[in-house]
This record gives C-alpha cells, sequence and structure tokens, in this order.
C-alpha cells in the first residue's frame, strides 16, 4: 500500500517508487511533519520528531502536557500562524473581526485509488492503477476554515503531488491571505538550493548555493510565471551532482503570480513552502464556499539531479501533457517570424512554404502580422481578422495552396492582449485590466485584456473559432508579451480586488480548456515572448512551448539545458535562425544550428529561399535525420553528461529510447583549447548491448562506452558539433 496509516502512532507514510515521507497527529490533533527522503520500510520514526531544542523561550499551547512541544520548532505538515509558528506561513485567513491567527488541526482522512482533478485548474492526473490520494481534513476551530491537505503518490515514480482545500464551514465570511500549495520541513543536514532564473531571451540559467539563514523567496508578481524566474525550485545535498546525491525538486503547476519561500531557521531547519505569490493576492469566502489551490509536484532522487529530471520528463510527457499530440512526433515546422518579422503578404509566406515543401518541411507557420492592420507592434492586438491587404483574398485561399504543397498550416495568436490602437479597444475601452483613474503602463504598445471576465473569453473564443473554422489551420501558437500592471477592474468589490491576479488565471485556463476541446485536432504551442510562461500549467494545454526568442544556437545549449532541468525535450520548441543571429549576433554554421535544435521539438525560422544549394542539401539531410531521432529525443530518456553549469568549453547530453535500443548523442565545443580533450564517458546506455554509431560505422559495447568513453580523434573549431545516433544490433 503506497500510503499507510498506523492506527496506534497515528503516524501517515507515503511511499513513492523511491521515497518515503511521514507525518503524525499528536497531542492536541496538530500535524507533525517528520520525514521526507530516500524509502524506509519502517513507519513508526516518530522518536526523530521529538523538539529538544526549544528551550525556555519558545509559545507553548495551553493543551500540551508533554512538554515536548512548539509551534515555533516543530516540522509543520501545512504552516499556519499566530500561535507560535513564526517562519514563513502556508496559510492564513483573515477572520471578519480583522484577526489573522490560524491553526488548523487535523480532523480526519481519507485514502482512495487514483487521483482527483482540481476544479478549474490544469493538474497532473493518474489512472486508479497509477496513483493513491489521501486527503487530509484538518479545521481551524476558530475561523470555521476546514483544509483539505491532498497528496497523491505515483507508485511507480519518485513523485508526490500536494495541493489544498479551503472550505468556509462557518456562517460568517473569511478572507484567505495566503494559501501555499506545499510545505516541507526538512533538517539542513548540508543542502543547496537550486532554481531557474533568466530574463527575456536568456530563461532558465541554472543557479546552485547554500540557503542562508533568513527567508530567500524565488517569485513572479508579474501575472506570469515568468521568464525571470521558473516556478520551479530544488533542494540538492552538497555533494549532488547529475549522477550523485540527493535531489528534492518541487515544480508549480500554475502560469501566474508564484512564491517559493525557502527559510532557514535559527535551528538549521529549511523550510520550503511553495504557491500563489501572496503579494498581490486574497480570496474571500463566504459560506459554504471554497478555494482550490494549485498543484505542486514534488520529485525525489537520491541518484542525483539528473533523475530528479527524468523523473519530471517523464510524469509531464505521460501524466500532464494531453491530446493526441502528447505523444507524436511533431511536424517539423518553418516559422516566419525572423525570416520576414511584419514584412509579408501571401506571396512571401507561400515562396517560403514552397521552398519548405521541397526540403522535407511538414508545417508551416504564419507568425505576427496577419490581422487587423497590424504592420508593427502598435496596432491591432484583438481585431483577430484577416487583413486582407497583406493576404489578398483571405486565409482559405493561401492555406489551400500550401496544404497542396503537401504542408499543414499553423497560426499565431495572442489573445491575451489588446492594443489601444484596435477596433475591439474602440468598442470595449473597459475590457482591458485596469484602474479607473490611473494611467495605464503599456508594455510593448499593448494592454492586456481582463481575462476573468466572461465576455472578454467569449468575444475571444467566437473571434478565433471563426477563424479557426475558416481555413485548415491544424497549429496555433498561443503567444503573451506581456506582463500584468495596474491590475484592477471595475467590477469586482473592493475587498476582492486581490481576487484578480488568480481570476485572470482561472479564465485563462477556461478559454484554453474550451478551445483545445472544440479543436481537439490542433497542436497549440505556448509562447510568451519566449519562455516567459514556460511552466507545468501551460503544458497541460500545450505539449510545446517556445523555449526562448534566442535562437543563437551557442545561447541555446545554455537555455535548453536549464529549461530541461525540468521540461522534457518533446516540450522545447527549437529552431534553426539566420546568420549572424537575430539576437546574438554570433555565425555558427547550418550544420552547429541543426545540431542544437534537434535536441527539441525541431523546426526552422528563416528565409528559406535564401539557402544556397548546398545548404539546401543539409537541409534536407537535417530533417531526414530528425524524424529518424525524433522518437528517441522527444520520448527518450535525458542524461546531460557534460552540462554548461560545470564547463564554459564543452557540452554533451544523451538521449536514451526507453528500452535502451537507441540513443542519440550531442557533443559541442564551444571554445576550444589546445590540445583539449575530447573525451565523452556516455550514459543510460545498457551495459551488455553492442552498438552502431551511424555516423562512424564502428561499434562498441554500451559498458565500454559508459566507463572508458568515447574519444574523438579529431580537433575541434569554436562551436563544432557531432550528433551521434546509436542503434544496438543485438
Ligand atoms: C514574441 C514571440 C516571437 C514572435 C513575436 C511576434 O516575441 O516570442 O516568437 O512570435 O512575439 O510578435
Amino acid at each position: 500500500m503506497p500510503i499507510y496509516f498506523n492506527e496506534e502512532t497515528k503516524a501517515f507514510k507515503l511511499d513513492s517508487s523511491k521515497s518515503s515521507y511521514v507525518f503524525n497527529i499528536i497531542e492536541g490533533n496538530i500535524i507533525q511533519h517528520i520525514y521526507y527522503g530516500s524509502k524506509i520500510a519502517k513507519s513508526d520514526i516518530s522518536y526523530f520528531a521529538v523538539a529538544e531544542k526549544h528551550g525556555g523561550v519558545c509559545p507553548i499551547p495551553s493543551f500540551v502536557t508533554k512538554q515536548y512541544y512548539s509551534a515555533d520548532v516543530n516540522k509543520s505538515e501545512y504552516s499556519c500562524c499566530g500561535t507560535g509558528d513564526f517562519r514563513t506561513n502556508a496559510l492564513q485567513i483573515r477572520t471578519i473581526k480583522g484577526n489573522i491567527t490560524t491553526d488548523i488541526r487535523y480532523v480526519s482522512h481519507k485514502i482512495y485509488k487514483g487521483k482527483p482533478q482540481i476544479p478549474a485548474l490544469p493538474s497532473t492526473y493518474a489512472d486508479d492503477n497509477e496513483a493513491t490520494t489521501l486527503e487530509l481534513i484538518c479545521l481551524d476551530s476558530y475561523s470555521g476554515a476546514e483544509v483539505t491537505l491532498f497528496y497523491t503518490v505515483y507508485e511507480n515514480q519518485p513523485i508526490i503531488t500536494r495541493h489544498a482545500k479551503i472550505r468556509n464551514m462557518s456562517s460568517e465570511r473569511f478572507t484567505i491571505e495566503r494559501a501555499f500549495s506545499s510545505c516541507v520541513d526538512i533538517d539542513d543536514t548540508g543542502f543547496d538550493l537550486v532554481h531557474l532564473w533568466g530574463k527575456w531571451a536568456k530563461e532558465c540559467n541554472f543557479e546552485r548555493r547554500e540557503p542562508i539563514h533568513g527567508i530567500q523567496t524565488i517569485a513572479s508578481k508579474r501575472g506570469c510565471s515568468s521568464h525571470m524566474h521558473n516556478p520551479f525550485v530544488a533542494l540538492v545535498s552538497k555533494d549532488a551532482t547529475e549522477t550523485v546525491g540527493q535531489a528534492y525538486g518541487f515544480s508549480f503547476v500554475y502560469s501566474g503570480n508564484f512564491a517559493a519561500d525557502i527559510e532557514k531557521d535559527n535551528n538549521d531547519c529549511i523550510r520550503l513552502i511553495m504557491g500563489i505569490n501572496p503579494v498581490d493576492f486574497s480570496w474571500t469566502l463566504d459560506a459554504d464556499e471554497e478555494f482550490y489551490t494549485p498543484e505542486v509536484v514534488m520529485a525525489y532522487s537520491d541518484c542525483g539531479i539528473g533523475e530528479m529530471s527524468r523523473a519530471y520528463h517523464k510524469l509531464y510527457r505521460n501524466n500532464l501533457c494531453r491530446g493526441e499530440w502528447k505523444q507524436k512526433n511533431r511536424p517539423v515546422l518553418v516559422n516566419n517570424w525572423e525570416a520576414t518579422y511584419f514584412k509579408f503578404d501571401e506571396i512571401k509566406l507561400y515562396d517560403i512554404a514552397k521552398e519548405a515543401a521541397e526540403l522535407g518541411v511538414e508545417m508551416f507557420i504564419m507568425d505576427d502580422g496577419w490581422f487587423g492592420k497590424r504592420d508593427n507592434d502598435k496596432s491591432s492586438l484583438g481585431d483577430w481578422f484577416v487583413n486582407e491587404k497583406k493576404l489578398q483574398g483571405g486565409l482559405a485561399p493561401l492555406v489551400d495552396k500550401i496544404n497542396a504543397l503537401g504542408l499543414k498550416f499553423g497560426i499565431w495568436f495572442e489573445p491575451e492582449m489588446i492594443s489601444p490602437i484596435s477596433e475591439l479597444y474602440e468598442a470595449h475601452p473597459d475590457w482591458c485590466i485596469h484602474i479607473t483613474g490611473r494611467e495605464k503602463t503599456k508594455s510593448r504598445n499593448q494592454l492586456v485584456l481582463d481575462m476573468s471576465r466572461k465576455e472578454v473569453r467569449d468575444y475571444l473564443f467566437d473571434v478565433m473559432s471563426a477563424v479557426l473554422d475558416s481555413a485548415n489551420i491544424e497549429y496555433i501558437k498561443w503567444d503573451f508579451n506581456r506582463p500584468l500592471t495596474e491590475i484592477g477592474n471595475d467590477i469586482l468589490l473592493p475587498e476582492r480586488q486581490k481576487e484578480l491576479p488568480h481570476r485572470y488565471m482561472l479564465g485563462l485556463y477556461e478559454l484554453l480548456e474550451r478551445l483545445i476541446k472544440a479543436y481537439p485536432h490542433v497542436l497549440l504551442e505556448g509562447c510568451a515572448s519566449g519562455g516567459g510562461r514556460f511552466d507545468p500549467a501551460m503544458l497541460y494545454y500545450s505539449p510545446q512551448i517556445w523555449t526562448s526568442d534566442d535562437t543563437d544556437a551557442i545561447e541555446r545549449i545554455g537555455i535548453q539545458f536549464g529549461t530541461s532541468i525540468v521540461y522534457p525535450a518533446s516540450s522545447m520548441g527549437a529552431h534553426v535562425s539566420a546568420v549572424p543571429n537575430h539576437q546574438a549576433g554570433r555565425i555558427t554554421s547550418l550544420k552547429t544550428r541543426g545540431d542544437i535544435a534537434m535536441s527539441g521539438v525541431f523546426g526552422y525560422e528563416l528565409d528559406l529561399c535564401k539557402f544556397t544549394d548546398e545548404e539546401k542539401e543539409i537541409v534536407k539531410k537535417q530533417i531526414i535525420d530528425y524524424k529518424k531521432y525524433a522518437g528517441t529525443v522527444l520520448y527518450g530518456d535525458l542524461y546531460r553528461i557534460i552540462t554548461p553549469a560545470e564547463s564554459k568549453d564543452k557540452a554533451a547530453w544523451i538521449y536514451v529510447s526507453p528500452d535502451k535500443k537507441e540513443a542519440v548523442l550531442t557533443y559541442v565545443v564551444i571554445r576550444t583549447t589546445i590540445y583539449m580533450l575530447h573525451i565523452v564517458k556516455f550514459q543510460g546506455l545498457d551495459p551488455m548491448r553492442n552498438y552502431c554509431i551511424e555516423q562512424t560505422g564502428e561499434t562498441f559495447r554500451g559498458d565500454v562506452l559508459m566507463n572508458v568513453g568515447y574519444k574523438f580523434p579529431k580537433r575541434f573549431n569554436d562551436y563544432e558539433t557531432v550528433v551521434f545516433h546509436l542503434t544496438s544490433i543485438d
């Protein structure tokens, strides 16, 4: 049984494939966390929870008879406030009387097979035979808040998911001021904090450092998960590398404001809470109303950071992404953005598509600029009807012609936005998020639509459906290019204004759900100026996301490496673009650009008509190769061999198919030096199998490649890459 309750000791033990998670109910029905880490057989480890450290100064509740408990020092399962736990708290409720002391106690629990959906929110899913769920029902008797803590354990994966439900059981309203999704207290036996920070066109930089005493927060309050901080943190043991040591990952299934507080206290215990950022959040519940937090996915590895990543990749591919594309190889695409920007007409688009068809590309994407009067980024967002000046004859004839070339057709939308210069703004100036009387801050000349409003969502559904119904459109790139500012509207009551950022997300998710239900065959690619909303919640709707607006092959090594800490290759859009690269100005060979882009969902984003004959031959071969590798890259296991976190000079990684019969290795020299060693020790192969390297014709046993390594018998230039495709010959 993956979830076990010991009646006698009142201890719960949750066993995933690799981890155990233990807490118990103590005097006063307090829920006390005990242990999270490598799997253990025994459940009675309550000896470990005795708080011997609180001395005389800690608050002791009056019900305590055995002087071992103080909220000040004991580990909490879901930390509250006002009764002696002064650390960062997961839950805070302001009652109608204005006080915020919150204190939940265990009431009852349920254990059942399977995993419930979280109403109105994206989350991972599971069959009854894959997972078991514990609902821990608790009560704050003063406020009447019933808090249900949900824990789902994946039996064959090192995964536990958590979320909470808060229900108002009293007759008076109260306001939730903080409602985090998870709380873990863990003794700091020597941990580093890992997180992924970034900026536009440089997302997911891997950072690792020792937590300091006090609170450090990884967060976003931009109204989106953001380029700046991915909604992910990990605690890794000091000795952890890609292949050894402990890694505890926390990944938040949410696309809006989030926070992860990591507090190391005076007793060297680390509290890690993750959830909706309380800075611009509150939620008022009337009698009988309830509120659900989004989900946190906790992954545990005792074999290094690499194994944690592979656990996330597997879960997110199989138990988060949905729809018919979730396990399919994706069409090789060409996108016209970096080829034409806003300057195109149907003739130019067709020319690119024609060339694309000859090279073996499978889908053509028409990016920004096809609608309203949009010739630059100053106008027309919201006017989702075809600009017939640019596309004479409308969409259908163009799509038909492109389909006739054998290519699918895809289209760009930025549904959540409105340009002040647009017909939509003229008709509905109040539809944007705004505070009446305050200046509206623009970003990229645009404002944000209020997705909490049903009429806005209905408009978007209708106008997008009209486009999708007008031609054979098989792909949507769903963009989002600015953060939220002046958050307010004239509809919500003043005391509910801080609900708006979360109501926005609920509205966005509802619209996405409606669209994917209505158009189940359409492949959705998320985007937010590249990776500004690269999060698990978006993956629930769009199985792939445009990883970064930086398409430079060398920059992409770091960006894709950082993104791969949590997200699978099947989720990462990666395109070959022109040189000098439009963002970094760097010149790399077509081979290098292709080799790096092949570690994701592959495509081109440049004017294919400008290729020389020689380049066209390279592209044809790249597409054939990618189609051969795609199954292994997108759905295989990733082993990061030489990472940008360790080496600035080179990088190597390998994807191995689940049956270990196939593998794709990429080796890059970023900066060459004299007599540089070019030895790569493979990982993840079957030691007993013999593998043939397609590119060299050589054959090696897996154990040799992994232990002795492969030695490249050549000198490398800067930015030179090698891709090896290995197949088992046994
Ligand atoms: C964002 C996207 C780009 C492109 C442009 C169009 O920046 O990330 O890929 O679609 O918008 O305006």
